[in-house]
């Protein structure tokens, strides 16, 4: 498969590594594709990956991965080009986060309630069929996790069913054998909340090793 990936931080770099090393095609979409970092990333990933503009990766890849920092989310979609990525599965692993309380606070949530970044991304892609997943996991975690009580799970919801059965089956080679879909869009005001769990342990035990597991009986 071909992936673009919208976002050069951590996650675009983690994700864009996985896909490859899963033998497809990544290319890693950056305002600056040039940038050190980014070409250091691709001598290390290998395989078949390629770096280029935000509209360069939307154009590229289906599906499209966005991994971008909330505050220019908006920005980096519009760049992309919306036109670039309809029809197609973009995987929103983006977290409306204000970061405005300052260097070494937790961030809190600029998007929340009855509405959410999962929405917000759809409404801004409207022709694209979104799909939340990855966000309420550390980076080192998201290519296959690997914890003492077994897999955790990753929660995804998203308004088109297959393209949740796409991401779900992604999800799978990664390592997440049991995606859990709660259902359309509107699912994300829950699942990036969950994120701020996973944020504010982080803050407090200054360990990133934790990830969730529903349990069943
Ligand atoms: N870090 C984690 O472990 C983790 C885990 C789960 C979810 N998330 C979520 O995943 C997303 C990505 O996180 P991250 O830590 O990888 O990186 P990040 O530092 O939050 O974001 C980096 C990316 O955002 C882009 N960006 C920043 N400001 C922009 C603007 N004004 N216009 C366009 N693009 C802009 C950057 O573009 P350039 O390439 O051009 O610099 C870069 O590609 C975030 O929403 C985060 O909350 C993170």
């Amino acid at each position: 498969m071909k992936i673009g990936i919208l976002g050069s931080g951590s996650v675009g770099k983690v994700l864009g590594g996985a896909f490859a090393t899963l033998g497809h095609e990544v290319m890693l979409g950056s305002r600056e594709p040039e940038r050190d970092d980014v070409q250091d990333w691709r001598k290390k990933a290998g395989g078949k990956t390629k770096s280029g503009t935000f509209a360069d990766a939307a154009k590229f890849g289906d599906p499209v991965v966005l991994a971008t920092a909330w505050s220019g989310t908006q920005n980096a979609i519009a760049l992309a080009g919306p036109e670039n990525m309809k029809g197609k599965v973009v995987i929103d692993t983006t977290n409306p986060l204000d970061f405005s309380g300052g260097p070494g606070k937790a961030p809190t949530l600029a998007v929340a309630g009855q509405t959410s970044a999962g929405e917000r991304v759809q409404q801004w892609l409207p022709q694209s069929r979104v799909v939340k997943a990855f966000n309420h996991v550390g980076n080192t975690h998201m290519f296959r996790p690997d914890f003492p009580g077994g897999p955790p799970d990753m929660f995804i919801c998203g308004n088109d069913a297959s393209a949740k059965g796409e991401v779900a089956q992604l999800l799978r080679a990664f390592g997440w054998p049991d995606p859990i879909d709660l259902g359309g869009i509107e699912a994300s005001r829950y699942i990036e909340p969950l994120a701020m769990i996973w944020i504010l342990q982080y803050f407090n035990t200054g360990s990133g090793a934790h990830a969730f597991k529903l349990l069943r009986k």
